[in-house]
């Protein structure tokens, strides 16, 4: 066979193997895993590198409505390049039903910020913040049909948060469907309780987001999530561990036979409660729900990643410009932290962190980071195998890493829209240096290789953890 592209003499890993091997490149997808491949139009030398599946970051906010006059830094054209740069070939996004607005006009709405302005492949998860009995009824059966298998659920944030018995009838509506809820926890009623206390105190600074936001907020929440879907007999994703207890809670419903993933995100192996207390409203650009906690968090986290409790590794990547009105320093966030935007950038960052904190230093090997950001999330969220690994006729989705390569993280290298990242700074060892998509170079050099706006939309299968028991 005459190949399109020949990647040669890298090592290929995938979430259970390390080889090395050349990889055959045809029409997009891997054609052949042999030795000495030579009859291609294009050769890529991969001697020294390794050879990864692209990343797959299945928490990503783009281009959503946040308030208003608040403007989130990235629409799909920066936030895909960015997460290009950062080595991933699709991002699963949102798409927010907004209160009284059917869930088909919701993804027309996503689907148009989306048209031809992605540089890697998409999906969305539904939102639902309105479960009438026509959405859970009729719109969601149907779209979980035709290919959007995912939604997630707020126990937190007015306006978005769903009571237990709305929870209790969207999961209903998962389990007949088949579709994989994920689901944010944290108990809105204490938190309100909080933020009303420090207010009433005059305790209005950044550093107070955390205060009012505490473990066990997010706890209570980890667990009734767990109850309500342990009642339905239905799986669920608790998304954005940050703490021990929550991860404990997921270790326990594990343990009574229940079916869960768990997802952890970078900021909380990186940053803590301290961040948001700096200077000049410094803090502000850490502010994230659920908050970054201390140092024996970090280390819970950790433990999640390296002995199996959290699946998923994800970014979490919801950014808001630190400088400007309509970001993180609108006026009236400025004078109350209850106004500071939630959410922090780090599409880009993910990979790089966990391959430099991770496997660089020993604490997961290369197959678990494979697994964490690419594989668990092509199989949770129905893209497998098409997406999520290395094999014959997979899509060659394809990131070229040089484990030696040192960076050190700045703004500038991101590519995003926001202002600032949280890593300022941070010294990492890796980089994908080289990024293929469906057999395509859309990133070399640190930026795009063209403005082909490459990427396409993905309709996706049932969950592995929806559909049969055997995913663990
Ligand atoms: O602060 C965060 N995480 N903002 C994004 C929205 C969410 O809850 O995931
Ligand atoms: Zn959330
Ligand atoms: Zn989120």
């Amino acid at each position: 066979m005459r190949f399109d592209t020949v990647i040669r003499h890298g090592t290929v890993v995938t979430a259970s193997d390390r080889f090395i091997s050349d990889v055959g490149i045809k029409d997009g997808r891997i054609a052949a895993l042999a030795a000495e491949l030579t009859d291609a139009d294009e050769t890529i030398d991969a001697t020294g590198l390794l050879v990864l599946p692209g990343g797959i970051d299945s928490h990503v906010h783009l281009d959503q409505p946040s308030g208003d006059g608040i403007v989130m830094a990235d629409d799909f054209d920066s936030g895909t390049r960015s997460a290009a740069v950062g080595g991933n070939t699709t991002v699963l996004s949102f798409c927010m039903q907004e209160k009284g607005q059917s869930l088909r006009e919701a993804l027309k709405v996503y689907h148009a910020k989306a048209a031809g302005k992605c540089h890697v492949d998409v999906s969305f998860h539904m939102v639902v913040t309105d479960p009438t009995p026509e959405v859970l009824g009729q719109e969601l059966p149907a779209l979980v049909e035709s290919g959007y298998t995912s939604i997630k659920v707020f126990m937190t944030y007015e306006g978005l948060r769903l009571r237990d018995d709305e929870i209790l009838a969207t999961l209903d509506t998962a389990r007949r469907t088949g579709a994989l809820v994920m689901v944010h926890c944290e108990n809105e009623d204490a938190i309100r309780y909080l933020v009303g206390r420090h207010e009433q105190e005059g305790k209005l600074a950044p550093k107070y987001h955390a205060s009012t936001r505490p473990v066990a907020a997010e706890r209570e929440a980890t667990h009734r999530a767990l109850s309500l879907a342990e009642i339905v007999d239905v799986p669920i994703v608790i998304v954005h561990v940050s703490n021990r207890e929550a991860m404990e809670e997921i270790r326990r419903a594990r343990q009574r036979g229940q079916k869960i993933a768990g997802e952890t995100c970078p900021q909380y192996l990186m940053l803590t409660a301290d961040d948001l207390d700096q200077e000049e409203l410094d803090g502000a650009k850490f502010v994230c729900s659920p908050p970054p906690r201390d140092k024996p968090s970090q280390d819970a986290c950790w433990e999640g990643l390296e002995q199996g409790v959290f699946d998923l590794f994800s970014s979490d990547h919801c950014p808001f410009r630190f400088n400007d009105p309509e970001g993180k320093l609108n006026e009236k966030g400025k004078r109350n932290f209850r106004w500071i935007p939630n959410g922090i950038p780090g599409v880009a960052t993910r990979l790089p962190i966990l391959f430099s904190e991770g496997v660089m230093k020993g604490r997961i090997d290369i197959n678990r980071f494979v697994a964490l950001t690419s594989t668990n999330h092509a199989k949770l969220y129905g893209l497998y195998p098409q997406k999520g690994t290395i094999a014959i006729g997979s899509d060659a989705d394809i990131a070229l890493w040089d484990p030696d390569k040192q960076v050190t993280l700045t703004n500038e290298l991101l590519h995003h829209g926001a202002d600032y990242t949280p890593y300022e700074g941070l010294e990492v060892r890796g980089w994908p240096v080289r990024l293929l998509l469906r057999g395509k170079t859309i990133v070399e050099n640190g930026d795009l290789a063209n403005r082909d706006m490459a990427g396409s939309y993905l309709s996706r299968g049932l969950s592995s953890l929806a559909a049969n028991s055997t995913f663990r």
